[in-house]
């Protein structure tokens, strides 16, 4: 029991992974538009990523907007859009705080110039990634026109590539190939994977590196999520058996 009571207080996973699902229900119940519920969700994910920072957890990733998330009404996309545009105009204002906070910033997912993310965004987003490289305190990953499968697909191809101009062997690809490929390349796997608000699934999110990961599911939706909350995922995470095939 003993040892049991001081692995749950050490095993601090390396990486948590964070679906933010629930702004649309949370605003519902308030009467509020669902642009409002985006906006408690940016504060929750202002103190999550605060207090897991403190905490020490060395790598985060949230994720904001998937691949499929375009086929909202437009509206709403646009609301979001603002909302990740205001989030990383703020977030330059807050340059000298940034820094003494320590945290590297990443952005996952397609980041092509004339895809489908507006290009003053794709302009801000690598303004902020150049000015925090050189951070190492905490990997602060946002998940913007991101899918799991378009992920894989575009490591694929890259290697494809690789192999038809001659430079790789395909019979000598490993896994690790692959993950090079990936956005998350070095970085180490989500330990622990959040979703909050009631649903048990991924979503297309980081569809290969969650394979073995483990998942803590929660009905809070996203803005109503605490810090606390926070706390009592990382304690069942560290209660626990990863056995990862062994025994
Ligand atoms: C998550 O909240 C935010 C995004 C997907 C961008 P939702 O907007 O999916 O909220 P619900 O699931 O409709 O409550
Ligand atoms: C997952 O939430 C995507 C994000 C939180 C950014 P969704 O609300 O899009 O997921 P589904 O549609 O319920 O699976
Ligand atoms: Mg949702």
């Amino acid at each position: 029991m003993q040892q049991r009571a001081t692995k749950q207080v050490t095993a601090l996973p390396q990486h948590v992974a964070i679906i933010m699902d629930g702004n649309g229900r949370w605003a519902a119940q308030r009467g509020l538009s669902r642009s409002e519920g985006h906006r408690a969700g940016v504060d929750a994910f202002e103190r999550i990523c605060e207090h897991a920072a403190d905490l020490g957890i060395a790598h985060l990733t949230f994720y904001a907007f998937s691949t499929e998330n375009w086929a909202r009404p437009q509206g709403e996309v646009d609301a979001l859009m603002a909302l990740f545009r205001r989030q990383l105009s703020e977030a330059k204002r807050r340059r000298a705080e940034n820094e003494q906070k320590r945290w590297r910033i990443r952005y996952i997912g397609d980041l092509r110039p004339g895809g489908l993310l507006p290009a003053d965004i794709l302009a801000l987003i690598d303004e902020m990634q150049t000015e925090s490289a050189m951070q190492n305190k905490t990997v602060v990953n946002i998940a913007i026109n991101y899918g799991g499968q378009q992920e894989i697909l575009h490591a694929a191809k890259r290697l494809a590539q690789a192999c038809a101009a001659g430079e790789r062997d395909a019979t000598t690809l490993t896994e690790q190939d692959i993950e090079q490929h990936l956005h998350t390349a070095g970085q180490p796997p989500p330990d622990l994977i959040i979703r909050p608000s009631g649903e048990q699934r991924l979503s297309n999110f980081l569809l290969w590196q969650s394979a073995y990961a483990e998942f803590w599911f929660s009905d809070i939706l996203w803005p109503d999520f605490s810090t606390a909350d926070f706390d009592r995922a990382l304690a069942d995470y560290a209660a626990r058996s990863r056995r990862f095939g062994g025994v």
